[in-house]
């Protein structure tokens, strides 16, 4: 048995309400079965399972999947994890060679884990250690949070690695395979990570998945060398620190976010102990998503100057995509997480009390932020300010948004609403702020179209024909959603049974939304709506085209673009019914 077939097979057999009713308390309510979501607390249910299509969401925080999906984040598994587990629970015989992958993943953080350990044992005992040894004293960081977090050093030998796993070939395939070696021109190998302070990245089961390695020495570069992403290690899922800090963050219903390992370090050996990092990318919406999951209250603690300062309005909007408003600390300026705190003594009071006069909410930090900018270029502030806010899809906290921006700028709520539901450029006007189909396609397009394609299935290949998958860009989760959607369309596979967690969450999510009002009128502006970008796409490499020179003057070539110019004029002006 495959583990696609694996996967159907469990889903087939495992009724979604059995298995989410030793979690949580069911009310039968007409076709759907509600009751309190175990990933929020909350006092009235507002978790829904379709035991019809196997799938759930709730519509307080969100969350939403399938079977697979709930087990997985009820239990904190991974998604191959969670398929073995289940595929027990049934009874269903797993063939030897499903576990193979799984296996392999497992070996790989072994490997990495191995390595960790080596790492640790050099930086506690090795003579040449000793300068890390004084470097970590030196930044504070206690033995106890050596030991923590499995801190060690990586020798400048540079060919110790590949000694060490020197005595299996395997090993040394999958060290490379986990970028930790790389072969060289003599034939031998070279260890990545040279004289630095080691960081080993577990991710929220406890495996060892990645590194990062400070330089030791002042003026190094890069300060920071992380591992290569590999089928263990993405640096735009995992955050820092979880594994430790996860239990504390669920119990407190509230997290911190740094941007940097020491940062967390610092805090965690302060006692603030609800925190992760990110490693070294910018925080994804990924990382919000899981998150989002253990707790609602946010607080992001980025460095105080400018990049700390674009970086929380960046993080800011990804949260309010996804209905939350977070918190934001703002550091004196020059200061990060780290400094901040060792420039503080321990007598003056717990980190979170020290912090509260620094925190504000994100609406706060906001109107902070732009308050020279609102008043020397109204225009432009509020264009960037709507661009921030136009992801949000929470009808309470758009309501919130509505009324900050209508208020910071003096402007009606209803010249606001349109702007946010409609972006900037749209001229014509709905009477009271509802959100149409047409309005939807103008702020998240991908979305509303994602949401007509798991609607109605059978208009799949008319809209594919029209050039849809022409036009999807990578900036939204809803691309990847909507191709991966047509091709299982294509293959006649039930969407149900495609193969990945963050699939089957948004499919539930987009399952659950209420239909449209009018499904032809929705099919004819989604149809418009695909001309319309495909024109503009063909108009923008034109203009590159121009713009490079690399157009010849042609008659022939000239008409050409001409053509396709009027066209999309036409496209652009004539108006939808
Ligand atoms: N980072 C990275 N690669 C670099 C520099 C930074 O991956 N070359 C990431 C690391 O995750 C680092 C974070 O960005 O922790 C923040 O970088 P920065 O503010 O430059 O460093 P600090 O965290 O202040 O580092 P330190 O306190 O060790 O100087
Ligand atoms: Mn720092």
């Amino acid at each position: 048995m495959s583990f696609e077939e694996l996967y159907s097979e469990i889903k087939s057999r495992l009724n979604i309400l059995d298995l989410v009713s030793q979690y949580v308390k069911l009310k039968r309510v007409g076709k759907n079965y509600v009751g309190l979501c175990p990933f929020h607390s909350e006092r009235t249910p507002s978790f829904t399972v379709s035991p019809d299509r196997g799938i759930f969401k709730c519509f307080g925080c969100g969350v939403a999947g399938d079977v697979i999906t709930f087990y997985m984040k009820i239990k904190g598994l991974d998604f191959k994890q969670a398929i073995l587990d289940l595929a027990e629970r049934c009874g269903i015989s797993v063939d030897e060679s499903l576990f193979a992958q799984k296996r392999k993943e497992k070996t790989l953080a072994e490997l990495n884990y191995k390595v960790a350990r080596f790492y640790h044992a050099q930086l506690l005992r090795s003579e040449e250690a000793e300068k890390a040894r004084a470097y970590l004293k030196e930044r504070g960081i206690s033995e106890e949070t050596v030991r923590d977090f499995m801190l060690g050093y990586a020798s400048s030998n540079g060919r110790i690695l590949s000694s060490l796993l020197r005595v299996d070939a395997k090993e040394i395939k999958q060290a490379e395979e986990l970028g930790l070696i790389r072969r060289v021109e003599d034939g031998g190998y070279i260890d990545l990570f040279r004289d630095r302070v080691m960081i080993p990245i577990f991710n929220e089961a406890g495996e060892c998945v990645g590194f990062a390695g400070r330089t030791l020495d002042p003026k190094g570069e890069p300060k920071y060398l992380n591992s290569p992403d590999s089928q263990i290690f993405k640096k735009s899922e995992i955050l820092y620190g979880l594994f430790q800090t996860k239990k504390q963050i669920k119990q407190k219903g509230k997290a911190y976010i740094v941007e940097g390992y020491f940062d967390l370090l610092t805090l965690w050996q302060r006692g603030l102990d609800n925190v992760v990092a990110t490693c070294g990318t910018a925080l994804t919406e990924r990382h919000v998503a899981k998150l989002k999951n253990l707790a609602e209250d946010i607080t992001l603690l980025f460095d105080g100057d400018e990049a700390g300062r674009k970086a929380t309005l960046r993080a800011i909007s990804l949260f309010i995509a996804q209905g939350i408003l977070p918190n934001c600390v703002v550091l004196p300026y020059g200061e990060d997480p780290d400094s901040f705190f060792r420039s503080k003594g321990e007598v003056e009071g717990p980190p979170d009390a020290i912090l509260a006069s620094f925190t504000f909410n994100a609406l706060e930090f906001i109107q902070k932020e732009y308050q020279e900018k609102v008043l020397s270029k109204p225009k432009s502030a509020f264009e960037e300010l709507v661009e921030l806010f136009k992801s949000c899809r929470d009808p309470f906290l758009k309501k919130r948004l509505i009324s900050f921006l209508a208020t910071l700028f003096d402007i009606p709520s209803q010249e606001v609403a349109k702007a946010l539901s409609t972006g900037i450029e749209r001229d014509e006007v709905s009477e009271e702020y509802r959100e149409t189909v047409e309005e939807g396609l103008c702020s998240h397009p991908y979305r509303i179209i994602a949401q007509y394609l798991v609607n109605y299935p059978k208009e799949a290949q008319t809209l594919k024909e029209a050039g849809l998958l022409e036009i999807l860009d990578d900036s939204s989760p809803y691309t990847e959603f909507i191709r991966t959607l047509l091709s299982a369309y294509d293959a006649g596979v039930d969407p149900q049974e495609i193969l990945d967690p963050f699939f089957q969450e948004i499919y539930s999510d987009l399952f659950f939304s209420p239909p449209f009002e009018d499904e032809r009128s929705a099919f004819e502006q989604i149809l418009h709506f695909i001309m319309k970008e495909r024109a503009r796409l063909k108009i923008e490499r034109i203009k590159e085209c121009l713009e490079k020179g690399e157009v010849s003057f042609e008659k022939g070539n000239i008409e050409q673009y001409l053509y396709q110019i009027k066209h999309t004029l036409r496209l652009k002006s004539c108006k939808i019914t």
